[in-house]
């Protein structure tokens, strides 16, 4: 449906560490999810950011030798720098220590205890710095030296302090029914099993403040206090569309957010915590939040301390931007964990960019430029199995689009490619090389019906490799404002007679220079 707001967020990142590739695969996910939406008319926002505030981060800057502020600036940076690496097209970038998110978190804050839901009691229990979560004892285990660890394997310090707890416990059924009421509000399936049992095993009171540390919100009324730095960071969400203005243009146009985008490791944050201090507030919870796994390597979630780490600009510089986009999306189906290689990355560039679509496109378009002097053909009548490859590149959209909508990449890319394999095996039956001398209008008809249906590939992926796209449909000579979903079914499609460009590869094979020898 066209001009529909849609708003797709990406968590916001700890400025404790460089980016690594598992941060630039969620916010591709959803950088993906904007351009589909963009270019099917709707009215989107997408926002990424990071997490500035909190013990972890504090820590950080410490062992850094500088203030927490400069520090953040500096790490924050390195977000940015990405987004531009990665070709990320998000239209805002929060950062929780601006003046605006001071605003709405305690604005937030006040609502939540006006409403009578948080009280002021004491901390005492088990913290891990690195999730900067509570944990209960029953959740730990030891390790060989006797330290207890959180389930994530960080380890976890005694913390007693004074506190200000939310009523979380007072949030099971309502969250219960809200899970039921809403059977797309967590996904994949797996997950939401997961929460719905967490939840319904009972929820304890959640200290939502601290007084051993300074770095963060302070609380309204209570500066003594800051906030816990989930409360904080959760409401970026809100602050990044007007929150506390909630009559605003922005947040009565994109609130609740249509997508939160997180790894299965912030999940609960999400999906328990955020709905139910939204509540607290009178406040719509998020319409869906969805928790992708983990990618891998080597066998182990990327971690400085493993030393296993890869970074987008580490793959981007190997093996090219838009490979490295499409891979990420299309080899690991998007909600399980996956491994990431050299091997199946050129398994792909060669095989599906390559050998596929980028030979396809080649070819037709050399063709063109050899036999019809280089102008679009003039096609005769169609045929049925001219209509049917049409016909099937326009409708894969459908099918695209319901995959993508439930975070199914690698099913969507799967049905593209399907076309993609048609239109070379009409490629070797019409064998329009052989029609040259026997029946050129054939031939025309042949080269046009292909220019047409490259056109329409062009277009459906360009949410994924936007400048492979671009590329492909300059050599078609599509104009620029004839690139959206909407002009997939338009005719006349590529325009006859239309001067086009001298043909270049789009999607080199990668020759591995150590095998090359
Ligand atoms: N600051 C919190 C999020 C607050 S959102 C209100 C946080 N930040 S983080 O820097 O640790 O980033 C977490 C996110 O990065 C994960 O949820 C996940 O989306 C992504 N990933 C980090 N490592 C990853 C992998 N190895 N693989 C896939 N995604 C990974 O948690």
């Amino acid at each position: 449906m066209a001009d529909q707001p849609y708003y797709v967020t990406t968590p916001i990142y700890y400025v404790n560490d460089k980016p690594h590739i598992g941060h630039a695969y969620t916010t591709l996910a959803c950088d993906v999810l904007a351009r589909f939406h963009r270019l099917d008319g709707d009215d989107v926002h997408f926002l990424t950011g990071t997490d500035e505030h909190g013990q972890k981060v504090e820590k950080s800057a410490q062992a850094a030798g500088v203030d927490p502020q400069t520090f953040t600036d500096q790490v924050s940076e390195n977000f940015r720098t990405l987004a531009a690496e990665m070709n990320y097209s998000n239209d805002d970038f929060i950062r929780t220590t601006e003046a605006r998110h001071l605003h709405s978190t305690q604005e937030l804050w006040r609502k939540i205890r006006d409403n009578g839901h948080i009280y002021l009691g004491s901390y005492a229990g088990w913290y891990a710095v690195r999730d900067e979560a509570f944990y209960a004892e029953s959740e730990l285990t030891k390790n060989e030296k006797g330290d207890r660890l959180a389930p994530s394997g960080a380890e976890v310090e005694w913390v007693e302090e004074p506190s200000y707890f939310f009523d979380l416990s007072k949030w099971q059924q309502p969250l219960l029914d809200f899970y039921a009421a809403n059977p797309d509000f967590i996904g994949p399936d797996t997950r939401r099993n997961e929460v719905v049992s967490f939840v319904a095993g009972g929820l304890n009171d959640l200290s939502v403040s601290r007084t051993s540390f300074k770095w963060g919100i302070p609380v309204p009324d209570d500066p003594e206090h800051i906030m816990y730095v989930w409360l904080d960071a959760l409401n970026n969400y809100q602050t990044a569309v007007g929150y506390p203005d909630t009559e605003s243009d922005l947040y009565s146009k994109y609130w609740p957010a249509d997508l939160h985008m997180v790894g299965k490791d912030i999940l609960r944050f999400h999906a328990v915590y955020w709905p139910a201090f939204l509540m607290a507030a009178d406040l719509a919870p998020p319409k869906r939040v969805y928790a992708h796994g983990w990618l891998l390597n080597r066998g182990e979630k990327m971690s400085k301390s493993l030393g296993n780490v890869v970074t987008a600009g580490d793959l981007v510089g190997r093996y090219g931007l838009d490979p490295v986009r499409y891979y990420l999306l299309r080899e690991v189906p998007f909600g399980q964990d996956g491994y990431i290689s050299h091997e199946t990355m050129v398994g792909r560039i060669n095989g599906d960019l390559a050998n596929d679509l980028g030979n396809l496109a080649q070819r037709v378009l050399s063709m063109i430029a050899k036999n019809c002097d280089a102008k679009v053909p003039q096609p005769q009548p169609l045929t049925d199995d001219d209509t049917t490859i049409i016909g099937a590149a326009t409708n894969v959209l459908g099918t695209v689009r319901d995959e993508f909508e439930r975070q199914a990449f690698h099913r969507g890319l799967e049905a593209i490619w399907k076309i993609v394999g048609d239109a070379n095996r009409y490629v070797d039956a019409q064998a329009p090389w052989e029609l040259r001398k026997s029946d050129p209008d054939r031939m025309a008809t042949v080269l046009y019906v292909l220019a047409d249906v490259i056109r329409r590939l062009a277009i459906l992926v360009q949410p994924i490799m936007p400048g492979s796209a671009s590329s492909m449909l300059d050599q078609l000579a599509i104009p620029a404002d004839a690139r959206s979903f909407a002009a997939l079914g338009s005719e006349p499609a590529v325009t006859p007679g239309a001067e086009l460009p001298k043909p270049s590869p789009v999607f080199p094979r990668f020759v591995d220079e150590e095998a090359a020898g």
